[in-house]
């Protein structure tokens, strides 16, 4: 790990914000409180010695939403939707407000669409396809193949003869459903665990590896095609972001996958990212070795996606100012360096309040606090996140 790196490139982004100054930027500190940044509270003595290292304020001009700041630069900015979206009037508003692309959370695993071995109800997903239709969004499908999400009847009744014929069926009606609408398809989520693995390939030992073996991914992607032509085919993956023994492996095992595809013609177009980071790896940030790895997936000719974006707090013991500012610099500094790769085309967040996010019962604190991984709190004001969001967005090369 090179530290004189970070310490320089810390340094400037210290002399870029106090360049810029405050820009008239205010941000909501306290849940319900909108505090000009200039206020001398913003600077009180906190007790972590990181404070003095840390930025402080995360400038940004103007009031536009995260939607158009991203346009501008030929990018696409959304979130993923929680099903408070249906009854909680602030979280769709601001929802709309925010968003360029939406993705439902949980409503189209199959968990959600399967309610028996016979039946398809698509009334949540359609919701939120509407949702996002009104409010001239697009709209993404998460996800055709995964080994969680199950439906409680899947492990009884699907086996190793019938394997391919659920497979086959689900994907092709699903996607039919939604053809002509589907911005993309995370068409097979998390298939590789390289740390975990014991197969030479890394791929994860799933029900569908199982039954299957490992062409049910091209298979997966075959089905997707035919049955939406248009539709952008993503693989999605996680743990492809630090400099760590559980993701260095991870990189190269789903890259050899993509080459894989790709020379066996399969139609994927684009790697998903997932992206959940932690604010307390933020030096074990590595952007030469992303950045390496972006470069090489785009040179397959694929395009990429930021499909899961958070960052926890989980394990950072402080003030809530500075769990913030830790969590803005995480963001900034991962958009930083994955937007100066062309091939992103889009940045989703996993959700968008710190109201409704997926990380309380995944990952919660142990002082029993809330948490604070997304760009809005949870009363809807923008935070320092989404200043750096903002600001990352702004700042990288038009598309
Ligand atoms: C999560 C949802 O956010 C939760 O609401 C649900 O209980 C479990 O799944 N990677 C993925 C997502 O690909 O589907 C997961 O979503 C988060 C991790």
């Amino acid at each position: 790990m090179n530290r004189g790196r970070y310490l320089t490139r810390r340094h400037v982004l210290w002399m870029s914000l106090s360049c810029l100054g405050c820009a008239g930027t205010t941000i909501a500190h306290s849940e319900g409180c909108s505090t000009s940044l200039t206020s001398s509270s913003d600077r009180s003595p906190t007790a972590n010695s990181l404070n003095s290292e840390l930025p402080e304020r995360f400038p940004v001009s103007g009031r536009s939403p995260l939607r158009s700041r991203a346009s501008a630069r030929g990018l696409i900015y959304g979130a993923a939707a929680s099903s408070k979206l249906v009854s909680d009037e602030r979280y769709a508003a601001a929802f709309a407000r925010e968003c360029g692309i939406l993705v439902p959370e949980n409503a189209l695993k199959w968990q959600a669409l399967r309610p028996s071995p016979e039946v398809y109800d698509f009334a949540d997903s359609d919701w939120f396809a509407e949702f996002a239709r009104d409010h001239d969004m697009l709209f993404r499908g998460h996800t055709l193949v995964w080994d969680k999400a199950l439906p409680d009847w899947f492990e009884e009744k699907v086996n190793r003869r019938n394997a391919e014929q659920f497979l086959v069926e689900h994907i092709t009606t699903v996607v039919r459903h939604y053809a002509g609408q589907m911005h993309s398809w995370d068409v097979v989520n998390e298939a590789v665990a390289a740390e975990r693995s014991d197969r030479h390939d890394g791929l994860h030992s799933s029900p569908w590896l199982q039954f299957l073996g490992k062409d049910y991914i091209d298979l997966a992607f075959q089905v997707a095609a035919e049955a939406d032509p248009e539709t952008m085919l993503v693989y999605n993956d996680r743990w492809l972001d630090y400099d760590i023994s559980r993701d260095n492996p991870q990189r190269i095992a789903v890259l050899n996958l993509l080459e894989y595809l790709k020379a066996k013609g399969t139609p994927v177009h684009a790697l998903g990212i997932q992206a959940h980071l932690n604010a307390s790896r933020y030096e074990q940030f590595n952007p030469e070795q992303v950045r390496g790895f972006l470069r090489d997936v785009a040179s397959l000719g694929l395009k990429i996606l930021i499909t899961e974006l958070d960052v926890r707090d989980s394990y950072v013991q402080d003030t809530i100012e500075v769990r913030d500012r830790m969590v803005a610099r995480m963001y900034e500094e991962y958009l930083s360096v994955v937007l100066d790769e062309p091939a992103v085309i889009a940045v989703l967040t996993w959700g968008l309040s710190d109201r409704y996010t997926w990380l309380s019962n995944f990952a919660p604190r142990d002082d029993g606090a809330d948490l604070r991984p997304l760009p809005l709190d949870r009363n809807f004001n923008r935070k320092l996140a989404w200043n750096a969001i903002a600001r990352a967005l702004e700042r990288a090369p038009r598309r």
